[in-house]
């Protein structure tokens, strides 16, 4: 089943539980004059998560799909986004764009994002962070809105589970939990640890969320900063190992 979850003003947790693999993707909409999404979910989610966006706006309004990293989950259906959507356009890193979503979804270019780069959407600023490896792959990044306070933080802060939608607790004894049972299975090494993983995450904690909306798992409400940087602890004890 897919839920619909207002997390700030005028942005909408989209989420649906896949049980097979305890673990719920979220994508999210922002309602604005030009309409972003974060995270387009995999191919096979399309039509379900357009399903979603249809409840909000018309789908084929969508301006940007915006994500962290080339990965399935991140921005699978673009081309078929594309396909609904004539204006729409990806929103990533530099490097994303350059080595592999203009090649991926080549009807229209990526709007290619620098490190500290600003855009608006209308009523909403989004500042982009150039986060290479952190919290996957090369090309990742993250975007934050500085208008409602919201870190769009992709596999940050990722929780197994049918969770809430929301929550204000912490959720950083759950986040252990999940990054353990990751590296119990045959996903394990899921994130890497590196000598700038530790400094990227304190840029992020820097940015002082309100909101840390993670795609997998409970969305957090609260102190971000601390949330961010227990996670940089968890990290380390998890991945930063010499096993
Ligand atoms: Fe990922
Ligand atoms: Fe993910």
């Amino acid at each position: 089943m897919t839920t619909i979850t207002e997390i700030a003003p005028d942005t909408f947790r989209i989420n649906t539980f896949i049980s097979e693999a305890n673990l719920g993707f979220s994508q999210f909409l922002i309602r604005d004059e030009e309409p972003l999404l974060f995270h387009t979910g995999m191919r096979a989610l399309f039509p379900a998560v357009r399903e979603a966006v249809a409840k909000l706006i018309d789908p084929a309004t969508l301006r940007w799909a915006a994500f962290s990293h080339f990965e399935a989950d991140e921005c699978g259906s673009l081309n078929e986004w594309q396909g609904i959507a004539p204006q729409a356009a990806a929103v990533c890193s530099m490097v994303a764009k350059m080595v592999s979503v203009d090649d991926f979804a080549s009807k229209n270019p990526a709007k290619g994002m620098v490190d500290g780069e600003e855009f608006s959407t209308g009523n909403h600023t989004f500042r982009f962070l150039a986060t290479p490896h952190v919290p996957h792959n090369w090309e990742a990044g993250l975007l934050f809105d500085t208008t409602t306070g919201v870190l769009f933080s992709s596999d940050i802060l990722h929780q197994n589970g049918d969770v809430a939608a929301i929550t204000s607790e912490s959720v950083t004894d759950r986040v252990r939990q999940s990054m353990l049972e990751m590296q119990a299975s045959p996903l394990a090494d899921y994130l890497p640890y590196t000598p700038k993983t530790d400094a990227t995450l304190k840029r992020v904690a820097a940015l002082k969320p309100s909101t840390v909306a993670s795609m997998h798992g409970s969305i957090y409400t609260g102190d971000g900063e601390k949330a961010i940087l227990e996670y940089a602890d968890v990290l380390r004890e998890v991945f930063g190992g010499n096993g």
